[in-house]
């Protein structure tokens, strides 16, 4: 393995999310609440080849965790090939893919067979109502169908991640955590954050950990801390039978002091944290003709240069509200959670 670079405040660089598109085929309240949206120049998303030679320099640096997002990924045509790249480089460790489900009954044994890993899936509601009204889309019978594929293709590899807002799907903390028990999946809830994108954020709709916690204690009784896996944003929980959840409480309690995370955008922007307004161009250095010892050298001195802690900085700013007004986002779509990658 190679030594881990850190960065001043001795995380290390291990985890590279990596975007395949910035589309989405829903528009998730907390995401993507305007009517019109800037996209990527075509001609600037990564082709496959290129993305994998980028993944290469990284994985020389010390990566090993490699989790695929958009947008919404499986809308990447092809994204099967994809993987299988990646899934062949024997450092690649750990192998996951973000998803909002609607696609997955056709793409998930192409995936599979590819190597993918692991699995999750945002499902934040079990309404069909509430559902078109959170996504203004419809499809949760898509999506439902999709996890019962995946959690047959994925045995004990499959999340489902719900973001809780007050007022849309707060009256489903308890029924979500009994449709993943049910089928033996993890269940971690997020707390509503305020990124990039997410323009209607109010700190009133965001419904805390620990309001999650009292709600799930009424109902289900005693809850166990179930200790964190490593670098991992989720704390996880146990009921008394058996049944492990999680909560991401990146608003309330954000985990920026152990992040090693930063992502890839598909137009090959690096970002070192979910929060930061520039991101280092790597597809200008790679289609310029830098060689792969110049790129790990770029990379390696941003990476040991990086003092972000944005959710951190956001806790403590007063007066909160969306970090990023609607018109900034037009001008610099990556300020964008879904050009991001959530
Ligand atoms: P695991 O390896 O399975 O634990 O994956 P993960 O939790 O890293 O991945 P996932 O895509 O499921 O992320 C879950 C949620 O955590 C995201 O949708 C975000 O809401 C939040 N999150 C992800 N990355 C970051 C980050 O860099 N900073 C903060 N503050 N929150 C993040
Ligand atoms: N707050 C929390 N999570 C968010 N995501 C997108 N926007 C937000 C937000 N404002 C995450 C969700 C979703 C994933 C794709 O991105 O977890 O499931
Ligand atoms: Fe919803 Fe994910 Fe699409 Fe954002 S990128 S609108 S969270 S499905």
């Amino acid at each position: 393995m190679a030594p881990a670079i850190l960065d001043t405040r001795g995380r290390s660089l291990r985890n590279l999310r990596v975007s395949v598109t910035d589309r989405c085929n829903l528009r998730c309240g907390y995401c993507m609440p305007e009517e019109e949206y800037v996209w990527l120049p075509r001609e600037h998303i990564l082709r496959f080849e290129e993305t994998a030679q980028l993944v290469d320099v990284f994985l020389d640096l010390g990566v090993d965790k490699l989790r695929l997002t958009g947008g919404e990924p499986l809308l990447r045509q092809g994204l099967h090939e994809l993987v299988r790249q990646l899934a062949d480089k024997p450092r690649v460790r750990d192998l996951a893919l973000t998803t909002n489900g609607l696609l997955l009954p056709e793409q998930a044994q192409d995936l599979r067979a590819a190597g993918l890993k692991r699995i999750t899936v945002s499902l934040d509601t079990l309404k069909p109502d509430v559902f078109t009204a959170l996504t203004r889309r419809p499809g949760l019978e898509r999506v439902l169908t999709g996890i019962e594929v995946a959690a047959r293709l994925w045995p004990r590899e499959v999340k489902l991640d719900a973001v809780i807002m007050r007022g849309t799907n707060d009256g489903e903390i308890e029924s979500l955590l009994e449709f993943a028990r049910e089928r033996g999946v993890e269940l971690r809830y997020i707390e509503y954050m305020d990124v990039g994108g997410a323009t209607r954020w109010t700190s009133d709709a965001v419904v805390s950990r620990e309001e999650i916690l009292e709600r799930l204690a009424h109902r289900f009784g005693r809850i166990v801390p179930a200790g964190k896996s490593g670098s991992a944003p989720a704390e996880r929980f146990t009921l008394s039978d058996g049944t492990v959840f999680g909560v991401i409480a990146s608003t309330t309690a954000p985990f920026c002091r152990a992040c090693d995370r930063s992502r890839l955008t598909a137009d090959g922007l690096w970002y070192l944290c979910l929060y930061a307004k520039l991101g280092i161009d790597l597809r200008g250095a790679l289609r310029k003709g830098a060689s792969r010892t110049e790129l790990a050298e770029l990379i390696a001195r941003t990476w040991r240069a990086r003092d972000d802690r944005g959710a951190e900085v956001r806790l403590a700013s007063h007066a909160r509200g969306p970090s990023v007004p609607a018109d900034s986002l037009r001008v610099d779509p990556h300020l964008e959670m879904h050009t991001r990658g959530g």
